[in-house]
């Protein structure tokens, strides 16, 4: 498969494009010329990976998963440490990106939504460490499940700003933020968080994620001599996925996305954005999300903030249109056994939304062979759920 692609409209096959108002296409045409000319520039570029080496701490582990995978048989288990990452999430390599783009084109301010707050606090992160002010949208529900998280902006300077319309998550800090960065656009720079919004952001943050997966080629090359069987990779808007499965795009290497199933698929509580959903625009970009019949969106859920998203990155609809990448849906249940079993076999705690990939690589792991290969992308870190995963266990010993 090509991976020439988004086209000059930003289009991924059918999906992307820019559906905007007026106001913003201005906005973007600049950022798109920016970004282009900062990739040029050495400078940049150089800045953009010491960062990230002396700042944030990459390249992060591959990690052996032995107990685990004898535990499981079948595919030997190989964990990318995006949870080691500086700040405990893969969201930083984006941020860092933007916020020295933004710099860069002159914009002080930076406004940012999350979901789980990590994204929240890789951008409060990088404010802090380049003097830019911070505001970040988030849902009033992902404030309650992420308090860690949101007490962690505010340390760093960032200014928090609770969203109270919908389901008060992702989805309605997204449109807080985007409402805010039309209204500021002169000098605020909208500093998105996934591979969402409209061209060309899902293939910037795509371009700063991939690091991942081209850390995670050249490492497994070291330690088994070969390319991976399997990756796997959980999928809210797409980033940490996109950012593990595209620099294996053109290689012989089945590519696994886990989506939020919440309390199942058949029942209405659920995030599952390509198993479920349908064509549509929303925040800018047309993709598959989950709408009824009249277009409106139905409420997404999750246990996990970070999935809990009514759309999908275009490029993700797009690969999931032509086949390329194979997506499920995992239910909370499946995700927290998954957690329990990663920590209890390697002493690891995971982010509820990276148990959701973990939960289908263990399922695929055991259906290959032995001496075959699964790299799984650990996207961050468990600290930050404990008070959720702490509920759910209490909830289910009492039913
Ligand atoms: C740890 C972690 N993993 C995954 C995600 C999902 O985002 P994405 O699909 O953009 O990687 C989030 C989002 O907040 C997150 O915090």
């Amino acid at each position: 498969m090509s991976k020439v692609y988004p086209d000059n409209n930003g289009r991924f096959g059918s999906f992307g494009g820019k559906f905007v108002p007026e106001t913003l296409m201005y906005a973007l045409e600049e950022l798109e010329k920016s970004l282009t000319e900062a990739w040029e520039d050495s400078t940049f570029v150089e800045e953009y990976k010491h960062t990230l080496a002396e700042y944030a701490g990459r390249p992060t582990p591959l990690t052996y998963a032995e107990r685990l995978t004898q535990k499981l048989g079948g595919a030997k288990i190989y964990l990318k440490r995006e949870d080691l990452l500086h700040t405990g999430a893969h969201k930083l390599n984006n941020a860092v990106g933007q916020a020295l783009l933004a710099k860069r084109m002159g914009k002080s301010k930076i406004v940012a939504e999350t979901g789980a707050g990590q994204h929240g606090v890789a951008t409060a992160t990088v404010c802090a460490r380049l003097g830019l002010e911070c505001k970040v949208f988030m849902g009033e529900e992902d404030m309650r499940r992420q308090e860690l998280n949101v007490f962690r902006m505010e340390l760093l300077g960032a200014e928090v700003v609770p969203a109270v319309s919908g389901s008060k998550t992702l989805k309605d800090a997204t449109n807080e933020a985007i409402r805010y960065w039309v209204a500021n656009v002169e000098d605020t720079f909208y500093l998105i968080g996934s591979v969402v919004g409209p061209h060309p952001y899902p293939k910037m943050v795509r371009d700063f994620q991939r690091i991942i997966g081209d850390e995670t080629k050249e490492q497994l090359q070291d330690k088994e001599g070969t390319l991976p069987d399997a990756a796997a990779a959980c999928v809210g808007g797409g980033s940490n996925a996109i950012g593990m499965f595209y620099p294996f795009l053109e290689d012989e290497v089945e590519l696994f996305g886990a989506e939020a199933a919440g309390k199942g698929i058949s029942t209405k509580k659920h995030a599952a954005t390509i198993t479920k959903g349908t064509k549509g625009v929303i925040h800018g970009s047309l993709t598959y999300l989950i709408q009824d019949e009249n277009g409106q969106i139905i409420e997404p859920y999750s246990i996990s903030a970070g999935l809990d998203y009514p759309g999908i990155g275009p490029e993700h609809a797009y690969l999931a249109e032509s086949g390329r990448v194979a997506y499920e849906g995992v239910t909370d249940k499946e995700a927290l056994e998954a957690l329990s079993l990663l920590t209890r076999a390697e002493g690891i705690l995971p982010a509820i939304e990276s148990a959701h990939a973990l939960h289908l690589a263990f399922k695929k792991a055991k259906e290959m062979k032995e001496g075959q290969t699964i790299v799984i992308c650990l996207s961050g870190r468990g600290d930050k759920d404990v008070n959720s995963i702490k509920e759910a266990m209490e909830k289910e010993s009492k039913s």
